[in-house]
């Protein structure tokens, strides 16, 4: 069963976040940083449940301009029953109705999930190099920072 996702799913999530191996978790992932995003973004978040078990999530949000996705994923015993598909599909109808016509999304370039989203009408861009700097804390180590 999908719906909204909310503040009380927070530790659930992140059960299922640090399940996977390649899944980092940031500043922006601490409680705190959760429930703004939710504030500012709630209407584009979903999870999906099973027996009262956070199965899958997904957190997109948008700045007006372009829409953004975060954090999809699903259990790994439930994968390839197209719960990944449906939660995109949920997330991207929600951005559209707000009136957004594109969406980005960061994946490392490792990730077999490149392969889902190929296959979800997703396009890989060549065109295009991400920036990125440390506004608070610690700059890039050499370690994997999140998006
Ligand atoms: C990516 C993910 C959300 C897909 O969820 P899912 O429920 O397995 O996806 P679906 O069942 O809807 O799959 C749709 C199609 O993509 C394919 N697919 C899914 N994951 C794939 C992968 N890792 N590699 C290759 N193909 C994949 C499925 O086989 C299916 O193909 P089909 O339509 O030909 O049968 C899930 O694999 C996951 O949680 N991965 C770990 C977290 C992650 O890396 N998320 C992305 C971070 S940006």
């Amino acid at each position: 069963m999908m719906r909204l996702m909310r503040k009380d799913d927070y530790s659930s999530l992140v059960d299922l976040w640090s399940s996977f191996s390649g899944t980092t978790m940031t500043g922006a992932d601490s409680r705190a940083g959760f429930e703004r995003f939710l504030e500012r973004n709630g209407e584009y978040c979903f999870i999906v449940h099973l027996n009262d078990r956070i199965v899958g999530s997904v957190m997109a949000g948008h700045d007006s301009r372009r829409g953004y996705i975060y954090h999809l994923a699903v259990d790994e015993s439930l994968q390839g029953e197209g719960t990944g598909t449906e939660l995109l599909n949920a997330a991207e109808s929600a951005l559209r109705k707000a009136g957004i016509e594109k969406a980005h999304l960061f994946i490392y370039t490792d990730n077999s999930a490149i392969k889902f989203y190929e296959k979800t009408g997703w396009h890989r861009r060549h065109d295009i190099a991400v920036m990125s700097k440390v506004l608070v804390g610690e700059q890039y180590l050499g370690t994997r920072t999140e998006n």
